[in-house]
């Protein structure tokens, strides 16, 4: 086995474990019903959000890697298209990812009692309608990893 292909093994494993439990991030929520269960549910997003830091961060690394390892890469539109379309994805971590989730975080601290108050869901509303725009962008990369169609 050659020390590209190894990379390609570990990008290959990091998009898995990285990337699926991403994508299970906003169903997960959704599915509370009161505020044990969502609390409950923000509590496992966050164990899930470390495998995709990890997953994402090795991902970058080995991809680049393997930029530098075969330099033709770096002239393929399919590299250079999902290397920026992942640099936007990580850019929504701490701006708009961080902003929209800091209001939800505060309320589940504060509010008392089993209902889940409607000022929730105007917030959640806001924060997944980023999360399905990051994880779109992510299929997409997906797709081009997989085709390389340019
Ligand atoms: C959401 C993020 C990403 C996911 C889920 C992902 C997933 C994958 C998958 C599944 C493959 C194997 C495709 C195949 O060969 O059939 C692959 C290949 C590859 N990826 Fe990614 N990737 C991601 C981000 C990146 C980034 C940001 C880069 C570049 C900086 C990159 C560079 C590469 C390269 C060079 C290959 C080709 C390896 C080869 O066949 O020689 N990937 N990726």
């Amino acid at each position: 086995m050659t020390f590209y292909e190894i990379l390609v093994l570990i990008h290959i494993f990091s998009a898995i474990l990285g990337m699926g439990p991403g994508f299970v991030m906003t169903p997960i929520a959704k599915k509370a019903s009161n505020m044990t269960e969502l609390k409950h549910a923000y509590a496992i997003r966050n164990k899930l959000h470390q495998f995709v830091m990890i997953g994402g961060t090795l991902l970058l690394i080995t991809g680049i890697w393997m930029g530098f390892l075969n330099t033709y890469l770096l002239q393929q539109g399919w590299y250079i298209t999902s290397l920026i379309l992942y640099l936007i994805a990580l850019a929504a971590g701490p701006t708009v990812l961080v902003s929209s989730s800091k209001p939800i975080k505060a309320l589940l601290k504060q509010h008392k009692g089993e209902d889940i108050p409607s000022e929730y869901f105007t917030l959640s509303k806001k924060l997944f309608f980023y999360e399905y725009l990051i994880n779109t962008m992510f299929l997409i990369i997906i797709a081009l990893m997989i085709t390389k169609p340019f």
